[in-house]
């Protein structure tokens, strides 16, 4: 079975002040039940890790490829590890349409992210218009087959359809457990027994009032959550729904 994790993605969303949230979060957390993480800008990655204490783990929102060298403005897996991070996002959709990231590209970046030590948080979804023409398995299928780094133990996979993010949209129960369905399946393929271990999360307008049905569906081990993760209240709440 996969460990549950409740991933907080906050985007280019937080100032400094903006980490007494984390204080406020881990004082209504339970003791156990699920991983609780956040994903701050990086500017906030070395600050949040010192303040969170054990029961928040904290993780960088991309990484490049290269473990150093001539890369103005980029950051390495092993800055964000050096500065308190044991996770990483990579591939989000933002940064695949913002930047031009390819499934190979990604693979590179999550392979640079588990040499360090880091669990790579690997983003697939399908846009709207894939998912109108019936396409969004064998997208999803070609993005993981693309994107899969080497060591399942290092690997967490979130599935977040591109349209239902930010919009107070989300797939049925069964869309989500049909894909989720595949992506065990595609990762049994790959790494064998350890698949089972590899959390599969579910992002795209999760919230207090939704988490509790998304995280009931088959194969949905937790959630990669946006807005809802930038105030402890709501976070919380979806912390307690997966706990
Ligand atoms: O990475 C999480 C994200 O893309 C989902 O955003 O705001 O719909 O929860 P949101």
């Amino acid at each position: 079975m996969a460990r549950k994790l409740a991933a907080g993605n906050w985007k280019m969303n937080g100032l400094a002040a903006d980490l007494a949230e984390i204080d406020r979060l881990g004082a209504m957390l339970p003791d156990s039940g699920c991983d609780v993480l956040i994903c701050p800008p990086a500017t906030l990655v070395a600050r949040m890790a010192e303040r969170a204490g054990a029961r928040i783990l904290v993780g960088g929102q991309d990484c490049h490829a290269a473990s150093s060298g001539a890369h103005t403005g980029d950051i390495s897996a092993a800055m964000l590890r050096d500065a308190g991070a044991s996770h990483v996002i990579l591939g989000h959709s933002e940064r695949r349409a913002d930047h031009a990231e390819t499934d190979a590209a990604v693979r590179s970046k999550a392979l640079a992210a588990q040499a360090e030590g880091l669990v790579a948080i690997v983003c697939v979804g399908e846009t709207e218009a894939q998912r109108d023409a019936g396409r969004a398995v064998e997208v999803i299928a070609s993005q993981l087959e693309g994107a899969l780094p080497d060591d399942p133990a290092l690997l967490v996979i979130a599935y977040e359809p591109v349209w239902a993010i930010g919009t107070g949209r989300t797939p049925t129960e069964a869309e989500v457990a049909q894909v989720h369905s595949m992506m065990r399946a595609t990762l049994a393929r790959r790494f064998g027994a350890a698949a089972d271990g590899v959390p599969l999360l579910y992002g795209g307008s999760v919230k207090p009032a939704n988490a509790a049905q998304i995280f009931a569906i088959a194969d949905v081990d937790g959630a990669l959550v946006g807005g809802a993760s930038l105030k402890a209240d709501e976070f919380g709440a979806i912390v307690s729904a997966l706990a």
